[in-house]
């Protein structure tokens, strides 16, 4: 296993020799333990980064193209790989560390696809005195930070559309799921052939003062963030100091709204989606169910039916579907917002305590009558809880969707096409799943109104976030 930082394609150990041990959530073993960067060896990897993109800018489109094609050959050559390390990292079910990897390489054959088909305009302008030449560079060095729900997609979501633009990178990845991050950068490098530099991985201990001192390198023009809304504020403060380009990919409180002439299955089969897919650890994860009130009873018995039925366990072991929270933290966090929910007059239908250890588990739950101002709701849960609250009207529906400042997902469920389309132009978020409960997808634009977020990962104009559009006047 890869356990060293990256920087300009040497294996290095921190230059301070500090290390992060990776525990197992799943049973709170030691995986293993790896480098941790300082502030030089963030500095290096900056340096490293700067030199590698001249180069690499000036490779042909075509060459770039075929070598993002590469990355995600090789990726799913190694699928099986790459997806136990994920397990062993993060916990999550072998299906959908499966599915993560082949979700991560598919944003290198997308990207591969549209590193050749950038486009420009050329006009005239309105006085009919010049040419107005509209073209898009690359922004040069870019820092990404990334989170530790998708090990691997959150990663090639952001590296894949910014290589392909021309630009090099510096990754941190969290310090959670490193394993995965620095066995990608070595399959890169080793079987694809990318240059030293292009990619820098700096596995970090503690993140605020090398990520700080990447942020002031000269030659990084960009920083791209997954993570939560709050440390997402933090990065955008420190951003404006070098008035650096950003894409912000924060947190999310997704309404999940039932209406009464909705095909129930569908909606709880869309609800285990959108609400337990990579163990409820999603930013898009449905986080409250606003249910139509004569249909409530039914869609609850149905959607605690389907929760209980649900294998917890660890994510190695065959037929598992739900894994464990990231850490004790998590547990804990969760659990309080239960319990919260309870104080407050909510009923638990099923779930509703941790689950002992080893590993940091906790029970698919569904809450009844909760209250719209309770944390359950306002907050974002990061766990396997669904709290269901009824509406009566159409509007009533909207406002309860609407009542947050996070805008990521939503999710609306009815048979009848012209108010599903109504309603879904109303909510205020970047995405909706109408009738549907999973709606990523590389060749999609994934990112978020409001508090949830700045810019567009993913489907043409992601690529786009990694460029400077350059005008040039003339005339000929
Ligand atoms: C996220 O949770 O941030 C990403 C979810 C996805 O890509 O589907």
């Amino acid at each position: 296993m890869q356990t060293h930082l990256v920087i300009d394609g040497e294996r290095r150990s921190g230059s301070n020799n500090e290390t992060v041990d990776v525990f197992n959530p799943a049973n709170g073993e030691l995986v293993a333990t790896v480098d941790s960067g300082s502030v030089e060896d963030m500095l290096a990897a900056c340096n490293a980064a700067a030199q590698a993109q001249k180069t690499w800018a000036a490779v042909a489109p075509r060459q770039r193209a075929e070598l993002l094609r590469k990355c995600y050959d090789v990726m799913m050559a190694n699928q099986r790989e790459l997806a136990d390390i994920i397990v062993a990292e993060h916990g999550k079910p072998k299906a959908d560390a499966m599915g993560e990897i082949g979700y991560a390489a598919e944003f290198f054959r997308w990207n591969s696809e549209e590193a050749v088909r950038m486009h420009g305009t050329v006009s005239v302008n309105p006085s009919g005195t010049a040419r107005m030449l509209v073209h898009h560079v690359p922004v040069g060095v870019v820092l990404m930070v990334t989170p530790w729900n998708f090990p691997a997609a959150m990663i090639t979501r952001k590296v894949a559309p910014a290589l392909a633009a021309g630009n090099a990178v510096v990754i941190k990845p969290a310090k959670e799921t490193p394993l995965t991050a620095l066995a990608l950068a070595d399959l890169f490098e080793n079987d694809v052939g990318l240059p030293n530099g292009l990619i820098n991985m700096v596995t970090t201990a503690s993140a605020a003062e090398p990520v700080k001192a990447a942020m002031d390198h000269d030659a990084v023009r960009m920083i791209s963030f997954t993570g939560s809304t709050p440390v997402g504020r933090i990065l955008l403060r420190q951003a404006a100091d070098r008035v650096l380009k950003v894409t912000m990919e924060l947190g999310g409180n997704a309404p999940f709204v039932v209406f009464a002439d909705a095909d129930l299955d569908l909606a709880v089969e869309g609800a285990i989606a959108a609400k337990m897919r990579h163990s409820a650890q999603t930013c898009t994860a449905a986080n409250r169910f606003i249910v139509e009130a004569s249909v409530m009873d039914a869609f609850g018995d149905k959607l605690a039916a389907a929760m209980s039925a649900m294998r917890v366990g660890n994510g190695h072991e065959d037929g598992v579907q739900v894994g464990p929270l990231i850490d004790q933290n998590a547990v804990d966090s969760v659990d309080g917002l239960v319990k919260g929910a309870v104080d407050g007059g909510a009923s638990v239908v099923t779930g509703g305590e941790p689950i002992d250890g080893p590993g940091y588990f906790y029970p698919p739950t569904v809450l009844k009558n909760v209250a719209v101002n309770d944390s359950v709701c306002t907050e974002e849960i990061f766990g396997p809880v669904a709290p269901l609250m009824a509406f009566t009207t159409e509007d009533e529906a909207i406002t309860l969707a609407n009542s947050t400042e996070m805008g990521l997902m939503g999710y609306v469920f009815t048979q009848d096409l012209q108010r599903g389309l109504r309603v879904s132009e109303q909510i205020q978020a970047g995405m909706i799943g109408l009738n549907r409960g999973v709606v990523s997808d590389p060749a999609a634009p994934f990112g978020g109104m409001k508090q949830s977020g700045l810019g567009r990962e993913g489907a043409s104009e992601g690529i786009y976030e990694f460029c400077e559009t350059q005008y040039i006047s003339t005339n000929w």
